[in-house]
């Protein structure tokens, strides 16, 4: 059997990675892994606070949150204790105590554990923070997305009024920032650009744009 297909794309918050991963699982039809989501997923079901779990408490309780993978390029879908995690994770709160609770070294252990076994066997489109550093490093192709926190909390400012949610684009670029320091400092796994990955500022090009330079990456890989 042919080996997996596995793209890693990286970056920080808002620059478009989500959407930029599941276009790219779709054009070559495998799974998209959208591991942001697990870790908000998990913020969500321990609760608020749970970043200043023991250790002990964390260890006790990650294991209860199981997830699964189902579907292929726009179909696939993240389950987390068997329900498809939706919008409901996409909130600037939720995504505020997933990024204080990815720096706790048990979280992160999990999540490479989990991550990995998801991907097991098969070809997919890894997207977080640490996708081609830390969880598939021998990933076939490699992609660090990046952009001006400016560019980012406008993009995500957009995005928030298509989901009819109220948005204050001052706020959310200091959040953008606060986030980026969170996932920049922290000494697990922090966002840094893999030494062979393709990196793309996307702050001056269209969505369709960079597209066409990760497709054109992959397909030269
Ligand atoms: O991509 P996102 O905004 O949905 O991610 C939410 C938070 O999860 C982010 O601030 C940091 C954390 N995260 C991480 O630490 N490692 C990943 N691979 C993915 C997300």
């Amino acid at each position: 059997m042919a080996e997996p297909l596995v793209v890693t794309m990286d970056g920080p918050a808002g620059v478009g990675k989500s959407t930029l991963a599941r276009m790219t699982a779709q054009a070559l039809g495998i799974a998209y892994l959208d591991t942001g989501a697990m870790f908000r997923a998990t913020a969500l079901a321990l609760g608020e606070g749970a970043w200043d779990l023991s250790g002990a408490e964390l260890e006790a309780r990650l294991p209860g949150i199981v997830f699964g993978l189902t579907g292929v390029g726009d179909c696939s879908t993240l389950l987390c204790n068997g329900a498809a995690v939706g919008d409901e994770v996409r909130t600037e709160e939720v995504g505020r105590w997933a990024s204080l609770l990815a720096v706790r070294p048990e979280v992160r252990a999990r999540q490479l554990q989990v991550q990995r076994s998801l991907g097991l066997g098969t070809s997919l489109v890894a997207e977080g923070r640490d996708m081609g550093t830390v969880v598939f490093p021998a990933a076939r192709r490699k992609f660090f997305l990046d952009a001006s926190p400016r560019v980012r909390a406008l993009r995500r400012v957009r995005q928030l009024e298509a989901m009819g949610q109220a948005a204050d684009a001052a706020a959310i670029e200091q959040a953008i920032r606060e986030r980026d320091r969170l996932d920049r400092e922290r000494p697990v796994a922090p966002l840094v650009p893999a030494p062979d990955a393709v990196i793309v500022d996307t702050s001056e090009l269209t969505l369709h744009q960079v597209f066409e330079r990760i497709m054109d990456a992959v397909r030269s890989s």
